[in-house]
């Protein structure tokens, strides 16, 4: 099997590098470098893995490699800051509407069989019918969640009975090589660095907004899932959250890294978010596999 992987030297897209390796997969990575790191996908010998090619390319501009015979898309790359999309809406709209188009029909040009693609739970944004649903009205705040729901749509039309499509709503990942210094930058790597350092945790205004977190090694394992399911001639694109169901506030992530707290300035965000997962517990037997307070503990005990 030949998998393309855009951003896939980014956060995410590196642990389905790796994951998709070990498969035996080939695996063709296409990557501005905007965010992503080349070092995410070197061996320690300091070369690439075998199986593994990488190109420096952005998707939104200028020509894509003319690769062949790509079997399954992962489209993970983006802008992934929704405060920056706020100040430059133009930027996401050329690095999620424009390049997602381009890499989907670049795709179907190449007889791609399956497309998954990563939207984002900032699609439900202030909406209050918790736990979130598939078919809960999208309620986007900020021009990074409404530009992920025009590309849900755009992949949608790409949804053929010859190239099956998919978009997960990733809600709040965390693990391990998670950034801490560019793109989105998430509360669990901050308070990582902070306990790490001995500074004073940082919790935006009273730290009982919530989340749900979910592991990377478990999104990757729903990405595959996705990409690899019998092609069932689905009349309409599935969409799937891709989460816990657990909801966790940004206080009890903190505590539980102990140390001092100090709480700052309020940000305009969703109060509360938290997933339905039953969709894709049924139709693709996925399930998280790894608890965010559990897997901080062994972190700091490490
Ligand atoms: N991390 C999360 O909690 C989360 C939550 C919801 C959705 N997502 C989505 O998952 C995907 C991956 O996110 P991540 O956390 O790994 O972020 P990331 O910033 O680490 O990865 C994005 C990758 O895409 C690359 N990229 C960006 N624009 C590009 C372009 N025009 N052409 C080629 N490459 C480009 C970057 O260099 C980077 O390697 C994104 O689409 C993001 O919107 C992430």
């Amino acid at each position: 099997m030949h998998i393309v992987i855009t951003g896939g030297a980014g956060f995410i897209g590196h642990h389905a590098v790796w994951q998709a390796l070990e498969r035996g997969w080939q695996v063709t990575v296409l990557d501005n470098f905007y965010t992503g790191k080349l070092e995410n996908l070197i061996l320690p010998s300091g070369n690439l893995p075998g199986g593994l090619t990488v190109y420096e390319c952005d998707i939104a501009a200028g020509p894509i490699p003319d690769i062949k015979n790509v079997d399954y898309l992962l489209h993970l790359a983006a802008p992934v800051s929704v405060q920056e999309s706020l100040e430059d809406w133009e930027k996401y709209y050329r690095g999620i509407v424009h390049g997602s188009e381009r890499i989907f029909k670049w795709a179907r040009e190449r007889g791609c069989q399956s497309i998954v693609a990563a939207s984002t739970a900032a699609v439900y944004g202030d909406s209050e019918e918790w736990p979130f649903q598939e078919t809960t009205t999208p309620r986007p705040m900020s021009p990074y969640a409404e530009y992920k729901l025009e590309m849900e749509s755009i992949l949608d039309e790409y949804h053929s009975f010859t190239t099956q499509a998919a978009a997960l709503r990733f809600f709040n990942v965390f693990g391990e090589g998670q950034p801490d210094d560019v793109g989105y930058v998430s509360a669990i790597p901050i308070f990582k660095k902070q306990f790490e350092s001995y500074q004073p945790i940082t919790v935006t205004g009273d730290g009982r907004q919530t989340r749900d977190f979910v592991y990377v090694g478990d999104v990757v394992e729903a990405c595959f899932a996705a990409l690899t399911r019998p092609n069932a001639g689905f009349e309409t694109m599935p969409v799937w959250n891709v989460a816990s169901g657990e909801e966790t506030s940004i206080l009890d992530i903190a505590e539980t890294f102990g140390g001092e707290i100090v709480h700052i300035e309020e940000r305009e965000e969703p109060r509360r978010s938290v997933a339905n997962t039953s969709l894709i517990n049924q139709t693709l037997d996925w399930r998280p596999s790894v608890n965010v307070l559990q897997w901080i503990k062994e972190q700091r005990d490490a």
